[in-house]
């Protein structure tokens, strides 16, 4: 391993700047919006080092010290905008102060987040506050899975989820409050949100309804772009309190970050008392579960050698919620809590004893290039506003540390915000969505407006799937109509309509649901284990590629005398596949609805293939002569990912895959091999052979 010197890249790095760089956001502060300052952090014991009791804990958050001026602007205004530090109790306890203030049985109150993570922690915590059972007074929607019921007053859902319900009711009747959380996150559901609510607050004046509060609460933001949007609504600053951080920039560029956060950890690790925590900032699963297997190697020859412990914490998206739940458990003074997490972190959710972070100064994020047609997950430079939101969370109870492992030159040629979600992703599903909601996404009031272009192409691959009547038309077929009934990507709920037509909707759904949810298969830090996995995963695998694997795997888990050991015995996620049975239960309700037909196609895997090519026939893929391959559209180099069941595998010609992320490279997930010919067969429409004529084009390295 190699050391490095760590050089300390604020010339003022201290309080000042970083104050300053917190203060950044109070720029329009005026007196008469800002609280008193708050001056005790909430961190779960008092002075003399008694546990707190959870009302005591809650009492002592910073947004407790304005409560009632908090809720004397909540009353008078129709749409406030709440900004406050992250972990100063924004999302916990302005829904529960609102629900004991107003004690009234009409409408519920949403609070919607972007991450589904956070939704369900976050509503458990708050069941605990509330010390009822979770479903009851405080419950959770999200994606395929809801927790509330008719006694819920208090509803933590993704923004996605809210999204939906507005197809049924433009007016939002059930809600008497709705809180738009982490609005600085601009993912795409939340800002179609914006729009959404707004128009629902307006029509439901213009009707005489019951009248819609909104709030908008968030860590960090451009308040006067979001208080134009909102009629100029006025924004509430909570002082709550952040201690100095000490911010350290590397002295040289970083070739291979995560290395960079490695030895840094190791560094510190050295010198500093045991109980203190440590936050890494990283990118995404693959990465995180890598980190964090060579942390628990070193850590165990260090601690056979009397070093100090370290117990490693993942914290990602896809990660199942009981792991999820154990990084917020208190840690205790014999080892040293290291939490790898990716941005999810950043504002959403807070955990406590966090004295250092060590910031990669990446994330993950989807982006869409309008030339090539592709989505991609790409790992890029985060924001100096991320880069700031991660500093503070060493910050939370006691002077601490940021260590980022980029220079100060290149901290300065990050972007100062990041672009919002739906300025840099495909725009398909959304565009569908409104069109449901009877929304000309051109006339739509966004907060930030797609271009025309984004907006061209969202609608002509509309056409493709066959769910408009014109190449820029807005009017939804039949089979569009049916698609937005779907909590789907329309890619998706296109394969699972034209399942009909190739009689396989029994397999399409069992497929679905499993790429709806997170990985089946089971991967084991222990590299004995890693062998004995991939064996058992063997016994799956299917020669047509990874969607008939998947398919493989469910059929057995489905006619499994005992699921559990099943499950054990192959290397597979027990909780990911009984979500997966959960969701094809819903996923089958609406075919129901619908009407469509059940149909299984036997051992005909060919019409399996056909049909994902329906949905997915832009994510064609032909080998080269380098055996690297090249997307049909968009001419990008490319590489089947090592997971796949393909990779490696001779006689390829074309394949079919669902994602495509970059890291060093293009690679596709979950791929299928499929013959060309039926590309004329199966999608005439798409262009797609002709582009199969051309193949001696340049190809686009990127
Ligand atoms: O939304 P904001 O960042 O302002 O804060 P919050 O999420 O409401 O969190 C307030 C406090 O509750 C923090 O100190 C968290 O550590 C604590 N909390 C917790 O102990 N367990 C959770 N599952 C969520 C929050
Ligand atoms: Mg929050």
């Amino acid at each position: 391993m190699s050391t490095r010197k760590l050089t300390n890249g604020h010339s003022n790095s201290n309080n000042n700047n970083n104050n300053d760089q917190f203060k950044r956001f109070k720029s329009n502060n005026n007196s008469s919006n800002d609280f008193p300052k708050n001056n005790l952090p909430n961190s779960g014991q008092n002075a003399n080092g008694r546990s707190l009791s959870i009302d005591e804990q809650r009492h002592q958050l910073p947004v407790y010290k304005v409560r009632k001026q908090l809720l004397n602007k909540i009353a008078s205004s129709k749409t406030l905008i709440v900004i406050g530090e992250t972990g100063s109790g924004k999302t916990t306890q302005i829904p529960q102060m609102i629900h004991e203030s107003i004690k009234v049985n009409v409408g519920i109150i949403a609070v919607t987040q972007p991450r589904r993570v956070a939704a369900i922690t976050i509503a458990k915590r708050v069941a605990l506050e509330q010390k009822c059972c979770i479903g009851d007074t405080v419950g959770y929607t999200v994606r395929f899975e809801d927790v509330t019921s008719p006694k819920t007053k208090i509803k933590y859902m993704t923004d996605g989820s809210l999204l939906r319900e507005a197809l049924s009711d433009k007016f939002l009747r059930k809600y008497r409050v709705i809180i738009l959380d982490e609005a600085h996150e601009r993912t795409i559901n939340t800002d179609v949100l914006f729009g959404i609510v707004k128009e629902a607050q307006r029509l439901r004046m213009e009707k005489g309804l019951l009248p819609l509060k909104i709030i908008i609460m968030s860590a960090t933001m451009d308040v006067d772009h979001f208080s134009k949007y909102f009629n100029n609504c006025e924004p509430i600053y909570l002082a709550g309190r952040t201690y100095p951080v000490k911010v350290l920039h590397t002295a040289e560029t970083q070739s291979d970050y995560l290395n960079a956060c490695l030895v840094t950890l190791f560094q510190i690790h050295k010198t500093i008392p045991v109980n203190h925590d440590v936050l890494i900032f990283l990118t995404g699963q693959d990465e995180i579960e890598n980190l964090a297997s060579q942390i628990r190697c070193i850590v165990k020859v260090s601690n056979e050698l009397g070093g100090p412990m370290i117990r490693v914490f993942p914290l990602y998206a896809q990660l199942n919620q009981n792991k999820q739940l154990e990084v917020f458990q208190p840690s205790t003074n014999n080892y040293r809590k290291v939490i790898l997490s990716t941005n999810i972190a950043e504002t959403s959710l807070t955990i406590k004893g966090i004295k250092y972070v060590i910031d990669s100064g990446m994330v993950k994020r989807k982006m869409y290039d309008s030339v090539t047609g592709m989505d991609t997950l790409k790992v890029t430079r985060i924001s100096q506003d991320q880069a700031w939101q991660r500093t503070g969370r060493a910050g939370r109870e006691s002077e601490g540390f940021c260590y980022r492992t980029y220079t100060m030159n290149e901290y300065r040629m990050m972007p100062a915000v990041s672009v919002p979600e739906i300025l840099r992703s495909n725009i398909t599903a959304t565009v569908l969505q409104l069109l449901a909601l009877g929304i000309n996404c051109r006339k739509f009031d966004f907060l930030d407006k797609p271009s025309d272009k984004d907006i061209e192409n969202a609608q002509k691959q509309l056409y493709e799937l066959g769910a408009i009547t014109k190449p820029n038309g807005d009017e939804l077929t039949e089979v569009g109509w049916n698609m937005s009934k779907f909590p789907l990507d329309p890619r998706f709920s296109k394969m699972l309509l034209s399942s009909i037509e190739f009689g396989c909707l029994d397999e399409m759904l069992s497929i679905v649901s499993i790429l709806s949810g997170e990985t089946i298969f089971y991967q084991s830090d222990d590299p004995d284990k890693r062998v004995e996995a991939l064996k058992a995963h063997a016994k799956f695998e299917s020669i047509h590629g990874d969607h008939l694997t998947v398919l493989n795997v469910y059929n057995e888990f489905k006619h499994a005398e005992r699921h559990r050991t099943f499950c054990h015995e192959n290397y597979l996620h027990y909780r990911n596949l009984e979500y997966a049975r959960d969701v094809r239960r819903q996923l089958s309700v609406i075919c129901e609805r619908l009407q469509l037909k059940m149909s299984s196609c036997g051992n005909d895997y060919d019409q399996v293939r056909k049909c994902l090519l329906t949905g997915l026939y832009n994510n064609v893929a032909e080998m080269q002569q380098d055996h690297n391959f090249v997307s049909v559209t968009g001419r990008l180099k490319t590489k089947i990912h090592p997971s796949s069941v393909l990779n490696n595998k001779a006689n390829l010609k074309f394949v079919l895959f669902t994602e495509l992320v970059q890291t060093s490279m293009n690679f596709m997930r979950i791929v299928s091999s499929i013959e060309p010919e039926w590309i004329e067969e199966v999608v005439p429409n798409c262009g797609l052979s002709n582009r199969l004529s051309i193949f001696n084009q340049k190809v686009n390295e990127n």
